[in-house]
């Protein structure tokens, strides 16, 4: 794209913009869309958003490298409930991306807990040297196909009995390709200072960038740690790279499992398989309904998923608000009744934090969704509105963007997004998708 005060030349398409706020297109830093992109390439949850490029495979688990006979194991099955959906070579999912393209531009990391469930014949102990050897074999061969980073779940049970050593050791193989590691930490409770310093040892010994993923403070046993944890961050900051995203609700979402409370107060079926009748209800009232005990109720509705009211807002916005923090939403575009944060979180960050509370600039919100992002993670030439650098934009009026997801009605497109354009293609106008797919697997320039 060009950029300047006086347009040269006349344009194919002509936008009057004239009132409104034009900016890079947004970067969303977390998410689980990696088979989304080509089951649904239109991507309108987050195209209605202003998202122009999405990081895939986060939280341990990506579509490839794995073969499957059999249904994955939890929390694999956020992506796919079927074995057919995985590809066994990171080469083959990159290039159905580009042979199907979606409307938005991906960023595909290997996940960690996907190479273990591929390669371990035990996932209750670490690796043995053997197993470590295979899965970063598979990971080089990823990351020479075009992956760009190696996410981990150590909270999850397929990579919980991960030593520090195995992760370390998978994750010094970014380094020759430029990679960055972001992770799922083993504790976002209780325990989120040890786990925060395990994250830093980890980016430390294998010498790359981490990103800690949807940093948060869960349970009430531990709201207003955020300023404990932020000045850790800070202080990791002053001598290596870290980095961290998060969303702006105060609930999170993952699989339901027995005994899994992240210290919540209530907690929201989001999905079920045997029961979807019951996404969208309380998980209390449901039990209280069938006369069950909660873990019986967590067992007659798996595999499902749930949303669990677990963090304070106050936590949240201050974590949002850190001049360092990036935006992802963690949207799990499967489930029947999502989190808000899949279709809200970009405009609730510029409408919600931004104009309404005041925590931060308008122009500083753009940053967290845009060029602080394309930096952390190593994407040239988006980012930031600049003559030479790919025509990802938005444009939205900074007066009435705002999101319009809601706990209870969490599908619900965002307003005051008024234009998306990737790769120089309009793919949102008139709130709805023009059809156009124009996004590609953006395969990191080394
Ligand atoms: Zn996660
Ligand atoms: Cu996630």
């Amino acid at each position: 794209m060009s950029v300047g005060e006086q347009p040269v030349g006349t344009g194919r398409i002509e936008i009057d913009a004239a009132g409104k706020a034009v900016a890079p297109g947004f970067i969303d830093a977390h998410t689980h869309d990696d088979r989304a992109l080509l089951s649904d390439p239109a991507m309108a949850c987050k195209v209605s958003q202003g998202v122009t490029t999405v990081i895939t495979g986060n939280c341990g688990i990506s579509l490839a490298p794995i073969r499957r006979a059999e249904r994955p194991p939890a929390p694999l099955d956020l992506l796919s409930r079927s074995a057919s959906s995985f590809f066994e070579r990171f080469a083959d999912y990159l290039d159905a991306l580009a042979s199907a393209p979606a409307a938005v531009n991906s960023v595909a990391q290997v996940g960690h807990s996907t190479l273990r469930v591929a390669h371990l014949a035990n996932l209750e102990r670490p690796a043995t040297a053997g197993e470590i050897r295979r899965m970063r074999a598979d990971l080089e061969r990823s990351l020479n196909a075009g992956a760009a980073g190696l996410s981990t779940g150590l909270f999850y049970p397929p990579a919980q009995a991960a030593s520090i050593d195995e992760v370390a050791e998978l994750a010094s193989g970014l380094v020759r390709f430029g990679g960055f590691h972001t992770t799922h930490m083993r504790d976002e409770g209780d325990r989120v200072h040890d786990s925060l310093a395990e994250s830093f040892k980890i980016g430390r010994r294998a010498g790359v960038p981490v990103v800690i993923s949807h940093h948060k403070c869960s349970g009430s046993a531990n709201f207003g740690r955020s300023t404990e944890t932020l000045a850790m961050l800070d202080t990791a900051r002053a001598s290596q790279t870290v980095g961290f995203d998060v969303y702006p609700y105060s609930a999170g979402s993952t699989s339901l499992a027995a005994g899994r409370r992240l210290g919540a107060d209530r907690t929201t079926i989001s999905w079920s398989e045997p029961h979807p009748e019951f996404a969208g209800r309380d998980l209390d009232s449901v039990a209280a309904e069938l006369s069950l005990s909660v873990d019986e109720t967590v067992a007659a509705l798996s595999p499902a998923g749930g949303i669990f009211y677990a963090m304070d807002e106050t936590d949240v916005q201050r974590i949002v608000s850190h001049p360092a923090a990036i935006i992802g939403s963690d949207g799990l575009p499967h489930d029947t009744h999502p989190h808000p944060r899949l279709w809200g979180t970009f405009p609730r960050v510029l409408g919600r934090y931004s104009r309404e509370l005041g925590l931060f600039r308008i122009e500083d919100a753009v940053a967290k969704m845009t060029s602080r992002s394309a930096t952390t993670f190593g994407i040239r030439d988006r980012g930031l509105l600049q003559t030479g650098n790919y025509a990802d934009l938005v444009i939205f009026d900074p007066e009435s963007v705002i999101d319009e997801a809601t706990y209870a009605d969490p599908q619900r497109q965002a307003t005051g997004i008024e234009l998306v354009v990737v790769n120089g293609t309009v793919v949102w106008q008139d709130r709805r998708s023009t059809g156009a797919r124009p996004g590609r697997p953006l395969r990191p320039t080394r």
